[in-house]
């Protein structure tokens, strides 16, 4: 029959590549599973197997049940690199654990990321967009918005809840973006690890002698975690805290200029800020390589049986286009009702920090539309250099002119 003629399906290396000139969709590959075959078997690095689960219900499914755990100690976790195995198992944090561990540690967090506290931080986080607005357009009509606005943001905005000095980004920023390279090696990791590791249990013997109210200083009064425990959580807040909203950042600003009708769409009715930005999380869910799980018990799952012990990648990015639940989902809409999307997660591990991330995006983007209404790419959008290379998708740099 004809459906002999094409390449078999499964299994599908991943992390799979995206299409040439088509740097905001998922790879072919995945997308072709969503459509024919929707729960698929992957190959990993190292050879081994797993589950790969694409559409959004089934994506939800297995995020919401805790037959499904996120311990990357246990047998069958599918990592997707040397680097990135020994990133989830060297010095475990609440991201890769199950609860109830996961939940006492979380719960030690919620109250500060809070929707109302975290809305309560608008009027300092425009003072920040605004003074590096100020900062990088001053006497120049060009930049690259990556590293003068859309990573210092977030950066200075979690050094600040966290009590962590800013002077230092260039000391984190430099190991987390080996953290997160796929193309790091496990002992590049192991470094990259204990560096921050030794510098946030240092932080927190330093907050016993001078308190503050940052949360570093907090978990130390609690005195329920000690030092190491205090740095593998700080650890975690610190990379998930700038890495992601600054990619975000800045990959939204180049999904606009790219869709020109939804710039100018946005640009005429700010209003529709807070529904661009749920849009454009789901458009380009920077989280891109499947949130990784394993089976602790057989599940069936669109019409397939994940036996215990097997693993799973939930690719957020091909839930996002589902089109039964996002129709016309390839293209950006910030009219759209994105809410359903499902760029933070989904279930108990669901991020934490997303009404921080939401406050920090809207703000970013408003101001900087408002602010550099002839706001350009500079280089041709062959050149910008996307990020394939990283856990978190977006772009290194992004020379913009105005
Ligand atoms: C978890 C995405 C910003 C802190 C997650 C997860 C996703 C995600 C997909 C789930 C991981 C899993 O289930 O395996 C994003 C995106 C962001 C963002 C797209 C920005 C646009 C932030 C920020 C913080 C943060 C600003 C601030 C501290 C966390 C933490 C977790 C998490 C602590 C672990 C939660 C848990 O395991 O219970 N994030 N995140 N994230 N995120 Fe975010």
């Amino acid at each position: 029959g004809p459906s002999e003629d094409l390449a078999p399906l499964s299994p599908l290396a991943v992390p799979a590549a995206r299409a040439a000139g088509c740097p905001f969709d998922p790879a072919p590959g995945v997308e072709r599973a969503r459509r024919e075959e929707p729960v698929t078997r992957a190959t990993l690095w190292d050879g081994s197997t797993c589950w790969l689960v694409t559409r959004h219900q089934d994506v939800r499914e297995v995020l919401g049940d805790p037959r499904f755990s996120a311990d990357a100690a246990r047998p069958g976790f599918p990592f997707l690199t040397a680097g990135g195995r020994e990133l989830a198992t060297s010095k475990p944090t609440f991201i890769r654990q199950d609860d109830p561990e996961h939940a006492r540690l979380r719960r030690m967090l919620t109250a500060d990321f809070m929707v109302k506290k975290m809305e309560a931080m608008r009027p300092e986080v425009q003072r920040l967009a605004d003074d590096l607005l100020d900062r990088m357009t001053a006497g120049r009509n060009a930049a690259d918005l990556v590293a003068e606005f859309a990573l210092p943001l977030p950066s200075l905005v979690i050094c600040l809840l966290l009590g962590v000095p800013y002077d230092d980004h260039e000391f984190f920023q430099d190991r987390s973006r080996l953290l997160l390279s796929l193309r790091s090696t496990a002992e590049e990791v192991r470094t990259a690890q204990a560096d921050l590791q030794r510098y946030l249990s240092r932080l927190a013997a330093a907050k016993q002698r001078e308190p503050d109210d940052g949360i570093v200083s907090r978990l130390v009064a609690r005195g329920e975690l000690d030092f190491e425990e205090i740095a593998s959580m700080g650890r975690l807040l610190l990379i998930a805290g700038h890495e992601t909203t600054a990619n975000m950042t800045a990959l939204s600003t180049l999904a606009l200029l790219r869709n020109p009708g939804q710039l100018a769409r946005l640009r005429e009715d700010p209003s529709l800020i807070k529904g661009a930005v749920e849009e454009l999380l789901r458009y380009l869910t920077i989280v891109h390589n499947g949130l990784p799980r394993v089976a602790t018990e057989d599940v069936t799952l669109g019409g397939r049986t994940i036996r215990a012990g097997e693993g799973v990648l939930c690719t957020l990015n091909s839930a996002n286009r589902d089109e039964g639940v996002f129709p016309g989902g390839d293209a950006l809409d910030v009219g759209r009702d994105a809410r359903r999307h499902v760029a933070f997660g989904f279930g108990v591990h669901q991020c934490l920090g997303q009404p921080l991330a939401r406050v920090e995006l809207q703000i970013a983007v408003e101001t900087l539309l408002r602010r550099l209404p002839d706001l350009r790419l500079d280089i041709p959008f062959e050149d910008v250099p996307f990020r394939h290379d990283m856990g978190i998708y977006g772009v290194h740099a992004l020379p913009v002119a105005w």
